[in-house]
């Protein structure tokens, strides 16, 4: 059995108690005695000011496979938020037995002239995150050697949300036709969602940290981060019978979603209830 366990966007740049919630993550992934954890993105600015938290998290005795989020990139080229992540590619493969976990980045940005990597400091005007070709082709021989795979993004790989979901979503999806992919995970909402799409399931972790509302006139002139009390993240068992996604239930700090107009919990196509939903997906049905 491979258990793990899978956090993000804990946006330590963003927290007042960032240190905090990282030790409940790190003391949980212990406790439940996890093979190996996984950061979907969005961990903190790759800056000194933060260099600890890295040599924290190396030193916690559980390897930690990390994802590009765009906030590790916003201001940053790749090179520098890898080397800050202790990453040497940007996306990665490794095995686990029978299993093999794909990391995909999903932070390249799409726009008339062609994808690039973020930052987009010009800001060049781009609707959706995109895979670009060289990287589904090099998907595409990950997928192509019989094994069980488990597959990691930041943005999301259905939600259909505008700067959401990357904009190439059937492309990557036909690539899993055929292939034994038990499951895709992805942060960046900040909120839960589970999707069953072509029979493979699609699970969004929602944020360690907060839920960030947008609003106002023009759209995004007011933004306010809706905390999280506990930081949200999953213990996740695969067997051969089934996977298991354990969430974890919390509370708002402070505001709540009704306070900023969002009275159906719903945002950007994702469920902002202060939890990370649990759930048994059974294989193989
Ligand atoms: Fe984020
Ligand atoms: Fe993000």
């Amino acid at each position: 059995m491979l258990r793990f366990l899978v956090f993000g966007d804990l946006h330590l740049e963003d927290c007042t108690d960032g240190e905090e919630r990282l030790e409940c993550i790190l003391r949980h992934a212990k406790e439940e005695q996890v093979d190996f954890m996984v950061s979907l993105g969005d961990l903190c600015f790759p800056t000194e000011k933060y260099a600890h938290i890295m040599d924290r998290i190396r030193s916690c005795g559980i390897p930690v496979h990390h994802t590009i989020g765009n906030h590790d990139v916003q201001e940053w080229d790749i090179t520098h938020s890898l080397c800050f992540l202790g990453k040497e590619r940007p996306y990665e493969a490794f095995e686990a037995g029978e299993y093999k976990l794909i990391i995909l980045d999903t932070c390249y940005w799409k726009s008339e002239q062609g994808e690039y990597h973020f930052p987009n400091k010009n800001r060049v005007p781009s609707l959706y995150p995109v895979v670009p070709q060289e990287q589904l082709s090099w998907l595409e021989e990950q997928l192509s050697d019989g094994k069980k795979y488990i597959i990691f993004s930041h943005m999301s790989l259905v939600n259909p949300f505008a700067r959401r979901g990357i904009a190439n979503k059937e492309a990557v999806q036909q690539l899993f036709e055929g292939k034994d992919v038990l499951l895709c995970m992805n942060g960046h909402d900040h909120g839960s969602d589970l999707k069953m799409v072509n029979n493979v399931p699609y699970y969004t972790v929602s944020s360690a940290s907060q839920f960030c509302w947008w609003g106002g006139n023009p759209p995004g002139s007011e933004v306010k981060n809706l905390f999280y009390k506990d930081p949200l993240h999953v213990i996740v068992e695969v067997d051969e019978r089934e996977i298991r996604i354990r969430g974890m239930e919390s509370a708002f700090v402070d505001l709540t979603p009704e306070d900023v107009g969002v009275d159906d919990y719903r945002w950007n196509g994702v469920d902002v209830h202060p939890c990370a939903q649990s759930c048994i997906i059974k294989r193989y049905e």
